[in-house]
């Protein structure tokens, strides 16, 4: 029997590789070129499953030019890249890798939330330039993270763990705004307040931005609402790029108009606004919130095993959507109209 063919967009573990050859034939993309849009549905034909990384844009135009393709399986939980509404309409089930990052996440968040906050790449900087010739009493003085308060914009699950961290691990106190309340057990677990976004804005030392990217959170933070915060806050994006204007920031920054602000995320990533390149009270790190070697291969696994699951007739562990009229169901009613056959799509 054909095995399902499957297109691996950007190089990735090459265990994990492995583990796909034992369901599929894969396409893989050791080199990890980065594809045009153009390429990858020409990459896609004759394919029924992609494996994305969180950059491929998965659209109308790809869907409906790739009629093969059934499940498209991203080791992201964010899931900006994928137009979901077009993704159902077309029948191609899309999924993500949620939880398996939460902690790392937070934690990551937490780093350079501390890192913004007590100017560690700053005064590294200056150390390594030399510039360090006498010790003074207000050299590099930051803000304090314990006993301050936090708040969080996007209470999901990395939201919460960030919330965690501050409340019971320094003693924060933790406001929070999201579109939805939390449960009063889980408002309790997180010793976390709801309050409105400005509110938020206004109050808190430093300011966490976890909310997931649409169209309706693009630009959540500008020149607006940066001016609603306390010259001596911090703001730290361990979102999306796109949440954040990022000129407004940094005109923000360099008119210390907010103290600082830990980024690591960007609008039109992996380019930088210049502007933020040369204001020194911005902490820059490349995308890296997700990045230790246990949670990515936990991450790739999980985008795997949706593969597997999804093309061999079984449920998507963590599905983003249900299409109704799928095409892999509709594949396996054609194959064998008596009993579809779950492991034959090919
Ligand atoms: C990924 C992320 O590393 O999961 C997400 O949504 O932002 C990161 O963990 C990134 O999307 C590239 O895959």
């Amino acid at each position: 029997m054909n095995k399902p063919k499957i297109l691996v967009a950007r190089a990735i573990f090459p265990e994990v590789i492995a583990r796909l050859k034992q369901h599929f034939e894969v396409t893989s993309n050791p080199a990890d070129e980065i594809w045009s849009k153009t390429q990858l549905i020409g990459k896609l034909q004759g394919h029924h499953g992609v494996f994305t990384t969180g950059g491929e844009r998965i659209d109308a135009e790809v869907v409906s030019q790739c009629p093969d393709l059934k499940i498209c399986a991203n080791m992201a939980v964010g899931y900006n890249n994928f137009d979901i509404p077009a993704m159902t309409a077309a029948g191609v089930m899309a999924t993500n890798a949620p939880d398996v990052l939460t902690e790392t996440t937070a934690d990551f968040g937490f780093a350079l939330l501390m890192a913004t906050a007590r100017r560690v790449t700053e005064s590294e900087h200056y150390l390594r330039a030399g510039q360090w010739t006498k010790w003074r009493y207000d050299m590099f003085a930051g803000s304090d993270i314990h006993g301050s308060t936090l708040g969080i914009l996007g209470m999901g699950r990395i939201g919460q763990g960030i919330a965690r961290r501050g409340a019971h691990g320094f003693g924060m106190k933790v406001i929070y705004h999201n579109r939805s309340r939390l449960s009063a057990e889980l408002e309790t677990q997180c010793k976390a307040s709801y309050v409105s976004k400005d509110e938020l804005l206004k109050t808190a030392d430093h300011v966490m931005l976890v909310v997931p990217y649409s169209p309706e959170s693009h630009h959540t933070i500008g020149a607006a609402e940066l001016a609603l915060m306390k010259p001596s806050a911090t703001l730290i994006n361990i979102a999306r790029g796109g949440i954040v204007d990022d000129a407004a920031l940094a005109a923000a920054l360099r008119g210390n108009r907010i103290a600082a602000a830990g980024l690591d995320v960007f609008e039109g990533e992996p380019n930088v606004h210049p502007d933020l390149l040369t204001v020194p009270n911005v902490v820059l790190t490349p995308h890296i919130a997700s990045a230790t070697l246990p949670t990515r291969l936990a991450m790739a696994n999980l985008a795997a095993d949706n593969l597997i699951a999804v093309l061999t007739g079984k449920e998507a562990l963590t599905p983003l959507n249900s299409p109704l009229n799928s095409r892999l169901k509709r594949t396996l009613d054609q194959s064998n109209p008596a009993q579809a056959a779950p492991d034959n799509v090919a």
